[in-house]
């Protein structure tokens, strides 16, 4: 059985779903793996790096397309291509499930789609597939060096002849898995750090990394919905949104970067930060919002791009910073497919198994299948929100 690589949109994504490791992995089942050239280049893995860990190379999509039962990508296919898939097809990518616009036509020609970002996360044999965390965590860590970068200043306190410098002060926004890496990262650094997240369980996480906890004032409605969400995002009222707006107009008119991170599955980035805040800000303060490709958490943050105010406050709309880390963020991704396409599977393969003796488990009952599969059947399975 084949399992085909397609290669990303060079223009905004460096990232590849299966790197040499992986084909090794891969092959090991028993798979045969076909890459499209050059798919690998922008994650410095080049075609013969994946022809020396077994795989094939396409010239181009369509022949992957044509040759694979599994077709495994970054992001959403193009167009053509979803339009070239035949019955009983295969698609495993980050397929951004609630906004894909792709999903009737991919049911109509019969392809089986797991979208990989309906993980449900807290199933302890789900972790390794587990894209959103392994993806976010390299971005908490690059967003703070993206920061870093655009600071006019040091982040650790320097003693020098000349003046004391002072420790950056940095605000986080959304203490998830990218938050708390940026919290560790930017402590690393040396600066102060400050976070706030509406889930009241991240206080302790916030604590324990040498952080300073923001804290927004819930009603014991808040508090009890908050526990019943199992410890993801929930909707909160207009009551604490302006409480929280508060309490980030204050830290933020002392800060030197902030951070945010904050996403909710399926919806539009919650607005975090205000332009009447940004007003307060300092002149050579720093922003990198995390959520520009969801709407953003910051009012007049653009995808991909740096808005300076008039204030001389930067935003850095970062719309996809595992993009950055390309090759670190693509081994990781690729493990996470290796183990959920693993589940696929009816029998581990040995060593030497042939292809032939792979036998496809396509179950929607599996808590993770049934989960990530956004078409099968004919039909689109995903509860649109
Ligand atoms: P995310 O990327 O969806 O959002 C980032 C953070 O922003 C979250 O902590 C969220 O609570 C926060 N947020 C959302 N709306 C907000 C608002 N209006 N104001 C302030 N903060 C807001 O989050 P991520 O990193 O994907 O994690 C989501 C949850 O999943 C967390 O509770 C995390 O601990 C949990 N998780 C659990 C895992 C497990 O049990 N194995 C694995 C990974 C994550």
């Amino acid at each position: 059985m084949k399992i085909g690589v397609i290669s990303a949109d060079a223009s905004h994504e460096s990232r590849v779903a299966i790197t040499p490791d992986a084909v090794k992995k891969l092959r090991k089942l028993g798979f045969e793996v076909i890459i499209q050239s050059g798919a690998g280049i922008a994650s410095y893995y080049s075609d013969e790096s994946y022809q020396t860990a077994g795989a094939t190379i396409a010239a181009n999509g369509s022949d992957v397309i044509s040759d694979a039962r599994i077709i495994t990508t970054v992001n959403d296919l193009p167009a053509q291509m979803v339009d070239s898939l035949t019955t009983g097809q295969i698609v495993v990518g980050m397929l951004d499930p609630y906004r894909n616009t792709q999903l009737d036509t991919y049911a109509a020609k019969g392809a089986t789609v797991y979208a990989m970002e309906l993980l449900p996360r807290t199933l302890s044999r789900a972790q390794n597939m587990d894209v959103l965390s392994s993806q976010a965590n390299l971005a908490g860590y690059k967003a703070v060096l993206m920061a870093a970068n655009e600071y006019s200043r040091p982040f650790p306190m320097f003693m020098t002849s000349a003046g004391t410098v002072k420790p950056a002060k940095v605000v986080i926004l959304g203490v998830g898995v990218a938050g708390l890496q940026a919290i560790a990262t930017a402590k690393r650094l040396g600066a102060v750090v400050e976070a706030s997240d509406l889930r009241p369980s991240a206080r302790e996480q916030v604590e324990s990394l040498g952080g300073k906890w923001l804290d927004v004032p819930m009603s014991d409605e808040e508090a009890q919905k908050a526990k019943s969400t199992g410890g993801y995002a929930w909707t909160p009222s207009e009551q604490y949104m302006t409480d929280q707006a508060a309490v980030v107009d204050k830290a933020l008119s002392g800060a030197d970067i902030v951070i945010t991170t904050a996403q909710i599955p399926g919806r539009n980035a919650p607005r975090l930060v205000h332009k009447a805040t940004l007003d307060k800000m300092k002149a050579g303060s720093v922003l990198i919002d995390m959520a520009a490709g969801t709407g953003g958490n910051v009012e007049g943050s653009v995808p991909d791009q740096t808005i300076t105010t008039d204030n001389g406050v930067r935003i850095v709309g970062a719309a996809n910073i595992p993009s950055q880390l390309a090759a670190q963020s693509s081994d990781l991704y690729a493990n996470n497919l290796v183990n959920f396409i693993t589940t696929l599977i009816q029998e581990p393969a040995t060593d030497d198994a042939s292809s032939q003796a792979l036998t496809l488990h396509l179950d929607m009952e599996d808590e993770i299948q049934g989960a990530l599969a956004v078409t099968h059947d004919g039909q689109v399975r995903l509860a649109r929100r």
